[in-house]
């Protein structure tokens, strides 16, 4: 009909996403969809645009009756035509609340349905003075928030029917520019491409390419087109798409669970970040060695030769706090256990690196073995007696296979898995005395798809639509999708085992035996994740790309309240050469989390194994980092306290400037300190943006700290420099008006804690500069909410020569 070329091409929504099939005309209109071919040689901009589309009539819901509540309004929709997909929910619920004035929140109030299992505030009020309005639209239902101060549309649902059957669930709306960020976890630039991009969420073992990886984060941030900022979070963890075309437009379609919507009204970047975490959870503050240098590989195969590395660091003075081991510890990849022969020295390794105020980390797979002769691997026997595995949807121990063969894994949404978990932990801490823990394979993966005998066939196996997963269905190089687990199948918790773990691991575990901040690192992560651990972002490669992805990696996860991130540095997998891993020190430098590892097959790549001129640079990047500690822990606090980023992109400081917006080979600590690192080979000058202002070269006012030739300081129209880059230099500049808490560096955070402090003050033209410093014994818990800490402020003007102490709450417990 004509009514279907009327819609250009950019605002079609796709009525036959099924990847499997060439829709054609017949299959489109049993569909009751407008079908238009668009010539697979069209333009750039026309690949991807749907053949099969929604035309303005097709049938959704009704809004049938909607009224005030205390928290805003209550509704009921009806569909009275059923959808393609079997089980419509014909009748639905509908709570609009008004949960405070920069959080809106619209959800399925009917607990009919599997509900995420993360805890959420509950308001009870309607707030008095929100930042939006709402309007309804009757038949077709839809929904409009606009922006109270400029009516900007921030969600208009009526561009394209609501579905809501069993196993699709599906909600459209246009957007009010085309400058999206988040949608973890995938490898693309920090700006999304809304060129037709799928986003396909379901947690997956699978080294950085474009497709669903290791966690599922379903929030953006949107710059609108004047500078102000929302954020829109979809609480839901099934398998989905997230659809972004260019109209622009973004589509929500997941596979189960209800829609449940939040979006945050900031107005500026920061608080909607904020204002997001407020409803996941903020990040913890980690303990201060978490913030030192890392220094791991696969493959040391002995605690004698991880030693000899450590023994290697300490004489050529390069700073390092962490030392770790990968698989190779254990006996036979078992979990709980240690080489007897090859790391039979390892308790002793552990000792001397607390002798040497280092801290040691080792990882844990949750894969457990299933096969060990009877009365020999307490930790699958036990657990089997406990009944915490994830069974088959036969009830029978799902078995799969990982690192140490057939294995059963612990499913954490059970409370007895914690328990059984930290008993483990707790008698291996006895013979190691570890100090933290790096949780991997935690997607699950599973070198089988779904279990040693495959999967029954059923509805959560085969659903009616499946979204773009690499391997095609669920139960790729995971467990069953019908799984059964403590609380519902897996088909729901899939994307939760990452979460789940972190939290036995920290919450529970952790907390219990060292009585102090937890550290885990986990390769799977879901909102809140941040609440119990940091990230690394995978299997990346040794390569100058990777690099460069690692930025759009580390600052996603800082918006995604997973400030604690770092890619591995100098690349996992590949070989990496003496240039590259120089310049990926430098730029792991300022990554919040800093950990050098790598692959079996690889190399060694630590520091000591290159030319002195190269482990030179490293280690003055190390060294320059360890200076910045105060700061940088500073910045956690702030992370801690109210959901700031550490690492953070430029326009979050400069959101009025649209040249910032694609910025993700630069980024700031904060608001004040600019990292503009060399991503590329062979050259010896970096070309960086410096947004408007006067920026300070770092190497001039901080001259004592390395030994560079001073750049100079820059007073900036907003405007591309080019910057001097030899290969030992990563130009660092100050942004005016701020005050850097900074200490003389060593080569250990708890050596270099004990230095004097110093204040590098960059004044304004004007003359004035403030600043503040977070300080509490590093390793406590709680030590901000049990007042056991320092919060210094400061402030200059310059011509007084007095540094004025604004506000000094000194607090910490006398030891
Ligand atoms: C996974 C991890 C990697 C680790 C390896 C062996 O591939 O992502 O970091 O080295 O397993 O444990």
């Amino acid at each position: 009909p004509e009514s279907c070329s009327l819609i250009p091409e950019a605002w079609r929504f796709d009525c036959y996403p099924e990847r499997s099939v060439v829709v054609t005309e017949e299959m489109c209109h049993q569909r009751n969809c407008c079908f238009i071919q668009v010539s697979k040689a069209g333009s750039p901009e026309q690949n991807g645009v749907p053949w099969c589309f929604y035309p303005p009539d097709f049938p959704s819901y009704e809004l049938a009756a909607i009224s005030k509540t205390e928290t805003g309004y209550s509704g009921k929709l009806i569909r009275l035509q059923k959808t393609y997909y079997p089980n419509d929910i014909e009748t639905l619920q509908l709570d609009v609340l008004y949960e405070s004035n920069s959080r809106l929140r619209v959800t399925d109030p009917a607990k009919q349905r599997y509900e995420v299992p993360i805890d959420v505030p509950v308001v009870k009020e309607k707030a008095p003075d929100p930042l939006y309005t709402v309007e309804f639209s009757k038949k077709p239902f839809g929904m409009v928030v606009k922006r109270k101060q400029n009516s900007a549309v921030l969600l208009n649902t009526t561009v394209a029917p609501l579905f809501y059957a069993d196993q699709f669930l599906q909600m459209s709306s246009s957007l009010p520019s085309d400058f999206v960020y988040g949608l973890g976890e995938h490898r693309s630039n920090f700006l999304h491409d809304v060129q037709w991009n799928t986003l396909t969420m379901w947690a997956r073992d699978a080294a950085p390419e474009l497709t669903n990886l290791y966690g599922v984060h379903p929030f953006y941030l949107l710059m609108e087109p004047n500078g102000l900022a929302h954020g829109s979070f979809l609480l839901n963890s099934n398998a989905m798409d997230v659809v972004l075309q260019p109209a622009p437009a973004l589509t929500w379609r997941t596979i189960g669970g209800i829609l449940d919507l939040y979006i945050f009204l900031g107005p500026d970047p920061g608080s909607v970040i904020g204002e997001y975490l407020e409803v996941v959870g903020k990040p913890a503050m980690p303990p201060y060695w978490a913030l030192g240098y890392h220094l791991c590989r696969w493959g040391y195969d002995s605690s004698n030769n991880t030693w000899d590395v450590v023994r290697a660091m300490r004489n050529y003075g390069i700073p390092q706090d962490v030392q770790w081991n990968d698989i190779d510890y254990m006996d036979r990849a078992l979990d709980f256990t240690i080489d007897p022969v090859k790391f039979s020295t390892l308790p002793d390794l552990v000792k001397d690196l607390h002798i040497h105020n280092q801290r040691y980390v080792m990882i844990l797979d949750p894969g457990i073995s299933s096969t060990q002769p009877a009365g020999s691997y307490l930790p699958f026997e036990e657990g089997i007696k406990q009944g915490i595995f994830i069974n088959k949807s036969s009830g029978d121990t799902l078995i799969g296979k990982v690192w140490p063969g057939l294995t059963a894994f612990p499913d954490f949404s059970n409370p007895d898995t914690h328990e059984w978990w930290y008993q483990n932990l707790k008698k291996f801490h006895d013979k190691v005395p570890f100090d933290g823990l790096w949780i991997d394979m935690n997607e699950p993966s599973n070198f089988f798809d779904g279990s040693i005998d495959g999967c029954p066939s059923n509805d959560l196996e085969n659903p009616p639509y499946t979204p773009g997963v690499l391997g095609g269905s669920l139960r790729a190089k995971t467990v069953c999708a019908s799984a059964r687990q403590k609380i519902t199948s897996h088909y729901n918790l899939h994307n939760l085992f990452g979460l789940m773990e972190a939290k036995a691991s920290a919450r529970y575990a952790l907390k219990k035996i060292l009585g102090k901040r937890p550290f885990v690192i986990s390769r799977s992560t879901f909102p809140s994740q941040g609440v119990h651990s940091g990230h690394w972002l995978g299997d990346n490669r040794s390569k100058w790309k990777d690099l460069y992805m690692s930025i759009p990696g580390m600052l996603t996860f800082n918006l995604l309240g997973i400030p604690l991130v770092g890619a591995d540095i100098c690349g996992f997998s590949d070989t990496t050469t003496e240039e590259l891993c120089v310049r990926w020190t430098q730029l792991g430098a300022f990554y919040p989390f800093t950990r050098n590892h790598n692959t079996k097959e690889s190399k060694a790549q630590d520091p000591t194994v290159f030319s002195p001129a190269a482990q030179t640079a490293m280690k003055e990047a190390l060294l320059l980092r360890y200076s910045l500690f105060p700061f940088l822990y500073t910045l956690f606090h702030h992370a801690h306290l109210s959901g700031q980023t550490v690492a953070r992109p430029l326009f979050f400081e400069f959101p009025t400037d649209q040249k910032t917006y694609v910025i993700d080979k630069q980024f700031l600590w904060g608001k004040s300190l600019l990292v503009t690192p060399v991503l590329d080979p062979g050259v010896d000058y970096v070309v960086g943006y410096l947004p408007q202002g006067l920026w300070y070269d770092f190497y001039t006012v901080c001259p004592s700290t390395i030994n560079h030739t001073a750049g100079d300081s820059i007073v900036s129209k907003g405007e591309e420099v080019k910057l001097r880059a030899p290969l030992d230099k990563i130009n660092v500049h100050l942004r005016e008006g701020s005050i850097i808490p900074t200490q003389r560096p060593n080569t250990t955070l708890w050596v270099s804690s004990g230095q004097p402090l110093r204040l590098i003050v960059c004044l304004t033209e004007e003359g004035l500069a403030e600043g503040d410093l977070f300080w509490d014994d590093g390793e406590a818990l709680d030590t901000y909410e049990t007042d056991q800490y320092a919060y210094i402020t400061f402030r200059l003007k310059e011509h007084s020569h007095w540094l004025t102490l604004l506000n000094a709450v000194i607090l910490l417990a006398p030891s």
